[in-house]
């Protein structure tokens, strides 16, 4: 049982780590440090920084359908978050009548009494959208409207957080890149930086994200540490024009490709994206490592050529009046994969002082009101025996991620990456 006093390290101020501290605080602990490798938070190539990421309760595990109305709840409280939460609504498409990963979130969401509409067939999709909006004719597609959900500013909510902390007394400490992990007689006593410092902790909580398999190989013989993947994301600038034409559409994600794409921010951009099995990036080391704008300034955020034919392919089957556009930027953003889509939180057997929380698997930042809860949880040893076992980092994977059920992942080629060229539609 963790003594309020207790000094506790977090590595990594994303979603895992930031939440973390947060209810730690809230719950009364005193002595909270996070360290970043980033000069400045968010950083640049976080996972849970950018523009937007859906907020969607849509889940077919429905543990995970509750949480996401919590996060919800607290999402749309102003005075916490101010307008970093929009709730423009989630069309889901991919129904197939045949439990689908949309069929069972469907089911779900409905069991939570959400403001739902089916969509049968094509007319009722595009009655989804405002009346004005060119949109695909959607034939021989279903699905449904969540109403209680839509998208958040995740840098802004990020920081947001990041501010809470320091508020609430957490020592916020950046360019401090982690190394190693610093043991006595098999216990973790803290950590060392790349800078040669060492920062003491009694608990040392890893929430490192897509870099936690290459950042911390030892750590990690006895279980799986994640597979980071890259994954592709493309953004279109629309004109004032277009902009009033688009404000009000819904987020559009469809479950069956893992095609998904937002209504504009307040800066008229456009993002479209694939949540699918992803890419790896080893260069012959045997461990995928995230290639960023941070190890790669000037190619760093290019995605290969044939994603950026697959999204303006999927584009046009939503917003065929956008799809011969020019993307604006493209970027490879790193999932940390479990192979049950399930994150990984718990306490490293044998090593008591150690917490691992990552195992992101692409869907975690709607929920940073709320995760830290359940990484303080395990601090505490307050989890649910059925919970602790979903998360465990030991456990046995016998599901597979039912959202991107039967994709394969493949190596990045360096070779087929798209240049500035590319994103010109031909
Ligand atoms: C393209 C894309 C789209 C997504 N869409 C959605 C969505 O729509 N909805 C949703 O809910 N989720 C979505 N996700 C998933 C969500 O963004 C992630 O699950 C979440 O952000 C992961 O948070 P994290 O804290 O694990 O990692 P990160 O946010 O990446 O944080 C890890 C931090 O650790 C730091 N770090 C790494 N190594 C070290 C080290 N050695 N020493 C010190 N610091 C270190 C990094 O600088 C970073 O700040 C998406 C993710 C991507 C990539
Ligand atoms: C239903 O889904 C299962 C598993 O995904 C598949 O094997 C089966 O062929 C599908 N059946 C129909 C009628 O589509
Ligand atoms: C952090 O340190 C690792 C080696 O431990 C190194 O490979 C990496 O480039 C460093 N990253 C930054 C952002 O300094
Ligand atoms: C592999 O790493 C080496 C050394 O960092 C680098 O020079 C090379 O370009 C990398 N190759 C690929 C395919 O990433």
């Amino acid at each position: 049982m963790a003594a309020l006093n207790e000094k506790i390290v977090i590595v990594g101020a994303g979603c895992f780590g930031v939440s973390a501290a947060y209810h730690l605080l809230r719950r009364g602990f005193t002595d909270v440090t996070i360290l970043d490798r980033a000069s400045s938070l968010p950083a640049p190539d976080a996972a849970s920084n950018d523009m937007n990421r859906i907020v969607r309760s849509a889940y077919s595990d429905i543990f995970y359908t509750k949480l996401a109305r919590e996060a919800i709840t607290a999402w749309k409280d102003r005075e916490e978050w101010a307008d970093t939460y929009h709730e423009c609504g989630v069309v889901v498409l991919g129904f197939s009548g045949n439990e689908s990963y949309a069929d069972g979130a469907y089911e779900n969401d409905k069991a939570f009494g959400a403001n739902l509409k089916p969509l049968s067939g094509g007319d009722a999709i595009r009655a989804a959208f405002p009346p004005h909006v060119p949109t695909a004719s959607f034939d021989e597609q279903s699905g449904y409207l969540n109403s209680d959900s839509g998208w958040a500013n995740a840098g802004q909510g990020l920081a947001l957080m990041i501010s809470k902390v320091i508020a609430l007394g957490a020592k916020v400490l950046t360019g401090k890149n982690v190394s190693d992990v610093v043991r006595d007689n098999g216990r973790t006593t803290g950590v060392r930086c790349q800078d040669g410092t060492v920062y003491d902790a009694s608990l040392l909580v890893i929430a490192t994200g897509s870099w936690t398999p290459s950042a911390f190989p030892e750590l990690t013989p006895s279980y799986t540490a994640g597979l980071s993947t890259g994954q592709c994301v493309a953004m279109i600038q629309l004109t004032d024009y277009e902009v009033e034409l688009y404000k009000d559409c819904p987020v559009v994600l469809d479950f069956s490709s893992g095609f998904y794409v937002f209504p504009p921010t307040d800066k008229g951009v456009i993002k479209a994206a694939l949540h699918v099995a992803g890419y790896t990036h080893t260069n012959g080391s045997g461990i995928s490592t995230p290639r960023t704008v941070t190890t790669d300034p000037k190619r760093g955020l290019f995605i290969p050529k044939s994603d950026l034919q697959q999204l303006r392919k999927h584009l046009r089957g939503v917003y065929p009046g956008l799809a011969d556009k020019p993307f604006s930027a493209t970027r490879l953003c790193w999932y940390n994969d479990t192979p049950d889509g399930n994150w990984m939180i718990g306490r490293v057997p044998g090593d008591s002082s150690l917490v691992v929380a990552t195992g992101d698997s692409g869907h975690a930042y709607k929920f940073l009101p709320v995760i830290g809860r359940l990484v303080a949880d395990v601090i505490q040893e307050k989890m649910e025996p059925s919970i602790a076992a979903k998360f465990a980092i030991e456990r046995q994977y016998t599901e597979v991620d039912d959202s991107r059920r039967g994709m394969l992942v493949t190596e990045l080629d360096l070779d087929q990456l798209c240049t500035l060229e590319d994103l010109v539609a031909t």
